[in-house]
Parts: structure tokens; sequence; C-alpha cells
């Protein structure tokens, strides 16, 4: 059965990740940081291994300096939440997923937030310049995708976070789409904030993901969240370093054990490897419903500027019905619909109706592309 929604979730997970849970539940089973005991110490060394293999993936500056969270909307929340101040501004594309979108909205209606979204083209590209004009002296925060979950469009982060250099603005990268796909290094960038969900292409399990936080952004960031960390016991007040600043309550152990095997499994394949199996994947898929009439693909043109993401729509069809035809009929498990980002769907014309999208990973074969090429053919010839 092709699985092509490796966007909303990876699936299959490697072997490594599942191992490395049954591992804890079965052998260690107890909280990190919580006793002197071995198995205590044992969940904490678990704990500190995936933290130590985040921070050598995107070059944080420390293993403090990653946090975990249970996904990458509670990451991007706490950025958002506890670095605006009422009356601050904040840039963000017109390609964000609603986990940016929300919550900005939210401190907009409440806290008197001013949001400029910058326009993205029809194949949802932003131009760096356009974030440089939107820039004024009281921008707080930029906010980017680095890959479109809808077009699969890659954003110029380099080029903003270069623009970035000459402003106090925080920058936050939302890496969703490609944290585990394209080489990402916080340091080389100058982020703020790289926000990491861990059940996509980090082969981790669902309820996990995470921050990785600058030193300044870490002085001047508000955590929603305080309670126990089995450090500093004795204290009223949350211990005011890293990462105890900004984790409370216990971890979840059993996810972060199998994201840090993901993480193993990522790096000992090679993002480069992975980046070429998947970029093969898509030109095959590309080129195979090239011409199919009805049918009219998003995004960009050149394989460079995309992820593994394919967005359609069939003249004529109603997207979620293919989407149901293509599972019943076929075995294909893709997603139709808006997939949380209805701004990017107004930005590429897509809105309300949405797209078909084919998202491909590391698992998936040249065979099973070809089935959804000539399932696609079939289909798009009843409708
Ligand atoms: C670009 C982007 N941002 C944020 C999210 C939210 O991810 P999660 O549900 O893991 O928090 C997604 C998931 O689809 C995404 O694609």
């Amino acid at each position: 059965m092709p699985y092509f929604d490796n966007a909303a979730t990876s699936h299959p997970k490697p072997e490594i990740t599942w191992k490395a849970m049954e591992h804890y539940l079965k052998q260690v089973g107890c909280n990190p940081g919580r006793g002197g005991y071995a198995g205590s110490i044992e969940a904490g060394r678990i704990v500190f291994a995936a933290r130590e293999r985040l921070k050598a993936l995107f070059n944080a500056p420390s293993e403090k300096q990653v946090i975990f969270t249970p996904n990458v909307t509670y990451a991007l929340n706490f950025a958002i939440k506890g670095l605006l101040s009422p009356g601050d501004h904040v840039i963000l594309s017109s390609m964000e997923h609603n986990s940016v979108v929300r919550p900005l909205r939210f401190m907009e209606k409440h806290y008197g937030v001013k949001l400029s979204i910058v326009p993205c083209d029809r194949a949802g590209r932003l131009d760096p310049e356009d974030v440089r004009r939107a820039l004024r002296e009281n921008t707080k925060l930029v906010v980017l995708t680095h890959a479109s979950n809808v077009t699969g469009t890659i954003l110029p982060v380099a080029e903003v976070a270069a623009v970035l250099r000459e402003s106090e603005a925080f920058f936050v990268l939302d890496t969703a789409q490609t944290a585990g796909v394209l080489d990402i290094d916080f340091q080389a960038l100058g982020l703020d904030f790289l926000a990491f969900t861990g059940h996509k292409a980090l082969y981790g399990p669902p309820g996990t993901g995470g921050f990785v936080i600058s030193e300044r952004a870490a002085e001047r960031l508000v955590p929603f969240v305080q309670g126990g960390t089995g450090s500093k016991s004795d204290l009223g007040e949350q211990p005011d370093f890293l990462p105890d600043k900004f984790e409370a309550g216990t971890a979840n152990t059993v996810g972060i054990a199998g994201l840090g095997a993901g993480i193993q499994f990522v790096t000992a394949t090679g993002l480069e490897k992975i980046r070429e199996h998947e970029q093969n994947l898509t030109r095959l898929f590309l080129a195979g419903i090239e011409g199919i009439p009805g049918v009219r693909v998003y995004g960009p043109e050149q394989m460079d500027e995309r992820v593994a993401t394919v967005s359609l729509t069939l003249d004529g069809a109603d997207l979620g019905e293919v989407a149901a035809r293509l599972d019943a009929e076929y075995g294909i498990m893709v997603r139709s619909g808006l997939h949380c980002s209805p701004l990017a769907h107004k930005t590429i014309g897509t809105f309300p109706a949405g797209t078909l999208r084919f998202s491909f990973g590391y698992f998936n074969t040249e065979e099973e592309v070809l089935t959804a090429v000539e399932a696609l053919q079939a289909l798009a010839r009843e409708y």
C-alpha cells in the first residue's frame, strides 16, 4: 500500500526507532533526572544522547540549547507567545502553516501585535528583498517555514538570514518539512529559534519535537510552562538555566528514545542520500504526470527549489473523492484539502478547494511512484 503522506508524518519508521522505544519501555522505564539509581541515570542518558544528536544535526551551540516539546506547534507557540510583547511587529510569509498563523492571529487579537504577511509568488517563492522592505524598527520576530507543506517550495532562508543581520529581529524557522532532508546550520545561519518536529523526516514517533534557541533569545523568552525539573527542587521558582528553564514535567522519554534513534538513522543514511532519493522520486512523478489532461501541478519547476511534496489539482474532479478513490481502488494514501495551510492555498490560487498532495519519503520506491502515475492517468480519463 503506497503511503504518500510523509509531509503529514513519516511512515513506516525505521526499525531502530521502535526498537529504541521498546528498549526504553522494557529495559529502562524510569524517569530521567529524577533519581540517583541506575534506571533513572540510564533514562537521563537516553534523553541526553538525543539532545546531543540534535545538536550535531543542526550545529547548535550546545546541547543545553536544545529543548524538547511535544511537537513543532508547541515549539512555535513557545517562540511566538514567549518573545512577543503588546505592539510588537512580526513578519511572516504567505506560505505559513496554521501552527504559525493561528498563534500570531491570537497575539494580534489579544495583544495588539502587528503582522506583515510577505506575499510569495504563485509557486510559493519568497523574495528576500520583500522581507527587507517589510522590516520596521519594532519588528520583533520574523517567522518563516523552511519549506511549504503544500507546494514543497524551499524558502531562501540563507538570504533572509543575511537581510536580518542588519536588524534586531529574532529569526524563527519552522523546519517541519526540512529537518532530516536539508542541511540546516543553526550557527552559520545565525538563527534565534529553530523549531523542529520529530515525527516527519527525523523518523521519530508522534509526540516529539522541540527547538534550538540562541543565547540572546533564551534570555528574552518567557516560558509558558513551569514545574518540576528534578533540579534545584528547593527553589519555589523555575531554574533559569537551560534546558530546565523551558522544560517542566516528566519528559516523553519513550518518544525521545525513538527520536534519538530516528536521528541516528538519518545521520547514518546521510542527508544527501535521503535528499537524492526523494528528489529522484519527485522527478519521476512529475515527469509521469506531465501532460495528463486536466492535471495542474503547483510549486517551482526547479528540483533544487523544492522538497518531495507535490500538490496538484484535477480539472472537474472533487479532490476529496479522488483521494478516497486512490485509497479504495489502488491502495494509495494521499491527502486532499488545505493541509492546515489556507494562506498558502490563497497564495497559489487553490483556496478553498485545496489540492491533492503527494509527499514522498525515504522508504518510498520508484515502483510505488509509477503505480500512482498510472492511477492518476486512469482517474483523469474518467473525470
Ligand atoms: C510547515 C509545517 N509547520 C508546522 C507543522 C505542524 O507540525 P506538528 O503537527 O508536528 O506540530 C507542519 C505539519 O504538517 C508543517 O508542515
